[in-house]
């Protein structure tokens, strides 16, 4: 059984179909209007989501298909009445395929150990690769490639999303850069650099990690930013978190050490005025909603190809 849990264990040769499905699904989505004709999935949340539910349901609505929308908080699973395995066991016998959005990345892994159909992560505390997925198509659509250019990211390096860029990057031959402030809670994870440095020597990409936001932007051809205060960051953190972020804030004096042509990505939700200002997102050199875009076309690429469908 073949499932999305992160992008760590995908080859390059995968993450390359799912793209070039991915670019035939957004160019042509008439020939895949009865490819999940009366297949259902479901999308299990514990967190909020605008645009991973509304790409994923409306993705399989496209595709003939139906998304059932079941939140944890109303779940026998959600109260600890019923076990992971059971239910994932029973959800398999009635769906074709399950996405989630877990807090902890150990219960996807219960559900993908238990499932006997696909899982997709929809996002945990470890991985986001189905945002990466459309970043990267994003990215190939604004650039014509992938391998050999510079991805810089700014801000929160121990998060999910720059760990799943990390893997994306090195594997497809970017030269992925980080700008975090130094210590554990903010760069990134140790295992997640080692396997990175192996992902870009076998793909001529290379790994940068530094705490200076001029050395990791110099050059770049994408810029990328995220949440400084992801879903599960607790308010009383936030002042802590904003006065260690600010340098790394993508502001036009920082962007100017970019490439001229550079793009600047955000996977949204923004907040304007932290990790990047009004001026750089709402700019010429923004693809941020031609990325989120993508969320439903790669998602859809994900489906057809763990389904069997294509
Ligand atoms: N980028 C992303 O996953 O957005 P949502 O949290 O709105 O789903």
């Amino acid at each position: 059984m073949d499932h999305l849990i992160s992008l760590k264990e995908w080859s390059p040769a995968m993450i390359r179909q799912v793209l070039d499905l991915a670019r035939d699904v957004k160019a042509h989505p008439g020939k895949y209007r009865d490819a999940m004709s009366r297949k259902t999935l479901l999308m299990i949340f514990e967190k909020p989501s605008l645009r991973t539910r509304l790409s994923f349901e409306a993705g399989m609505t496209q595709m003939g298909g139906h998304a059932i929308y079941y939140h944890t908080g109303n779940s026998p699973m959600g109260s600890g009445k019923e076990s992971i395995s059971d239910s994932i066991k029973t959800a398999s016998r009635f769906v074709d395929a399950i996405m989630a959005r877990l807090f902890k990345h150990a219960d996807l892994l219960e559900m993908a150990k238990h499932a006997t159909v696909p899982v997709i992560n929809a996002l945990t505390d470890d991985s986001h690769p189905c945002q990466i997925l459309a970043d990267l198509q994003a990215i190939e659509e604004k650039k014509g490639c992938l391998a050999g250019l510079k991805l810089a990211y700014l801000g929160d390096g121990f998060n999910n999303v720059t760990h799943s860029l990390m893997f994306g990057g090195t594997k497809m031959g970017m030269h992925v850069s980080v700008g975090a402030p130094a210590g554990a809670d903010f760069s990134p994870r140790p295992d997640v650099m080692a396997d990175c440095e192996r992902f870009a020597a076998e793909s001529d990409g290379s790994l940068f990690v530094t705490d200076d936001p001029v050395a990791a932007i110099k050059d770049a051809d994408v810029v990328y930013t995220d949440s400084w205060m992801s879903y599960h960051i607790p308010k009383e953190q936030e002042a802590e978190r904003i006065a260690k972020f600010m340098p790394y804030q993508v502001n036009a004096a920082l962007m100017a050490h970019a490439r001229p042509d550079a793009i600047f990505m955000n996977c949204l939700p923004a907040l304007r005025g932290y990790e990047q200002t009004a001026e750089v997102i709402d700019g010429p050199q923004s693809i941020v909603f031609d990325e989120a875009e993508n969320r439903i076309h790669v998602q859809k690429a994900v489906i057809l190809m763990l389904c069997g469908a294509v």
